[in-house]
């Protein structure tokens, strides 16, 4: 049967505090409704409509054509919310999962096993339910004497003996999508907050003769949702500790997986070794046996495997196989180091690459460079790629060596095999095996340190 997605997000979100519409606040790495319409994709939906309101335009931008949008002007109840989708999706066979724009943690397993139930039980709403220890402000359901679900009820609406509920409802359920834009119809408002509640459906859906499922979620972490910005961070909790689970399950070793943080896009290769205080963002990738020390932060890396980074920052950067970068070095914005280079401490490569067994021990700085395989760069020598205005190329050919404390003065070439004495300031090129020596003579005068 077909499969479709519904996504609420119009919502104010006035709890996070925020300009930023709640929908788009990031739990690692990914904004909320992200994580939700990849759990969606992945269980199967083809067609998602995402309702937006609240600084739609923001949204729409976040999550481009992965998504078809329909804009609730007025946020008038959760039912109005869905039917907004009603011109996408209405009339259309196949069944639809409605689902919440901030419910990061709601995984694609448990929408499978929601779809799956649906389609196998011919029920046309088939729910996701949790029992909580805490379920104020929650849809209490109420299961009748036989056990099935009768009608849920709102906080609000509820009497002192239907709030001792601790099942609750998550908001998640399938639906069959003719069904679902009918029953729709039917939904009132007469209730404590003058909303459209879609919870009315269960009651609705029954009254047109259909059968009503539930599924209870085991997992009492999967589906929390965020109001605020204590639940963010609770959320994020729950989801790094699953993302760094599932990495040691494959083959990496954490120090310390409560202070390891590791986004969800985040690639690793086995027996990769991550020491605590680490925070990998983006789209890094770090390939096997590679080892990262304390400290280390990478966003949109690439690790080679087997390369050794302490106490580092690389940002859209990479680092070839089994180089050594760090401690404190920081690459940025498309510096590629060679394999098996030595990259020290306090060095900085900005859009810079380095061929093989490069090496820059100690306190230098590569910027707009090409650098052949081999160059030594000594302690200090700098790349002056910026002239005031704009930024100039500098070309160094293999197995050159920059001595201690070098400028270089942009745009310059060093050719291959050429010798730069300690101290000079090249602003000419050097051409190939030559040596150059571009510092003040030194004079020694006798007896006159005494005299001074
Ligand atoms: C809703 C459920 C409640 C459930 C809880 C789980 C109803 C009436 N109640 O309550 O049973 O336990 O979720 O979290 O459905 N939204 C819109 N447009 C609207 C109203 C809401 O897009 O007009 C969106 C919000 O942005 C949010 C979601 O729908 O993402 C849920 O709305 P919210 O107001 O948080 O519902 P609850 O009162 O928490
Ligand atoms: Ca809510």
């Amino acid at each position: 049967m077909k499969r479709y997605g519904i996504v609420l997000g119009a919502g104010m979100g006035t709890r996070m505090k925020s300009e930023v519409p709640k929908v788009l606040h990031e739990v690692m790495g990914k904004a909320m409704i992200e994580h939700v319409i990849g759990a969606l994709e992945t269980a199967g939906s083809q067609e998602l409509i995402v309702v937006t309101g609240h600084k739609s335009e923001l949204v729409e931008a976040r999550l481009g054509d992965r998504a078809v949008y329909a804009k609730q002007e007025e946020q008038l109840g959760t039912a109005h919310a869905v039917q907004m989708a009603d011109g996408a999706l209405a009339g259309k066979p196949g069944m639809t999962m409605v689902t919440y724009g901030d419910d990061p943690l709601l995984t694609s397993e448990t929408l499978e096993l929601l779809f799956t139930k649906h389609e196998n039980s011919g029920a046309k709403m088939t729910m996701l339910t949790n029992v909580v220890a805490n379920p104020f402000g929650l849809g209490r359901i109420i299961r009748d004497a036989s056990g099935e679900v009768a009608r849920i009820v709102e906080q609000k609406d509820a009497t002192p003996e239907e709030l001792k509920t601790t099942e609750i409802n998550t908001g998640i359920a399938c639906y069959d999508n003719e069904v679902l834009f009918e029953a729709l119809k039917l939904v009132g408002n007469d209730n404590a907050q003058g909303e459209y509640y879609l919870t009315d459906l269960v009651e609705i859906i029954k009254g047109m003769g259909h059968a009503v499922e539930s599924v209870v979620i085991e997992n009492v972490d999967g589906v929390l949702g965020v109001n605020d910005r204590v639940q963010l961070a609770n959320n994020g909790r729950i989801m790094r500790e699953r993302i760094n689970k599932k990495h040691m399950e494959n083959g990496v070793t954490l120090i310390d997986p409560l202070t390891t943080y590791i986004e969800a896009d985040v690639v690793i290769g086995s027996d990769v070794v991550i020491e605590p205080n680490v925070y990998l963002k983006g789209n890094t990738v770090v390939e096997a046996g590679a080892f990262i020390g304390a400290g280390s932060d990478f966003e949109n890396a690439k690790i080679g495997s087997g390369a050794q980074i302490l106490a580092s920052f690389v940002v859209d950067s990479e680092v070839g196989a089994h180089a050594t970068v760090g401690p404190f070095a920081h690459l940025r914005a498309g510096a590629v180091v060679g394999a098996k280079s030595r990259i020290g401490n306090f060095v900085e490569i900005k859009k810079a690459t380095l061929g093989e067994g490069v090496k820059a021990a100690h306190l230098a700085y590569m910027g707009d460079a090409e650098i052949g395989p081999r160059v030594n760069m000594s302690c200090g020598a700098i790349i002056a790629n910026y002239d005031g205005k704009k930024k100039h190329k500098t070309v160094i050919g293999a197995d050159a060596m920059i001595g201690s404390n070098v400028n270089l003065i942009a745009p310059v070439e060093i050719g291959e095999g050429a010798y730069v004495a300690a101290g000079s300031t090249v602003s000419k090129n050097v051409p190939a095996e030559a040596l150059a020596i571009a510092r003040a003579k030194q004079e020694n005068k006798e007896g006159y340190a005494k005299r001074l």
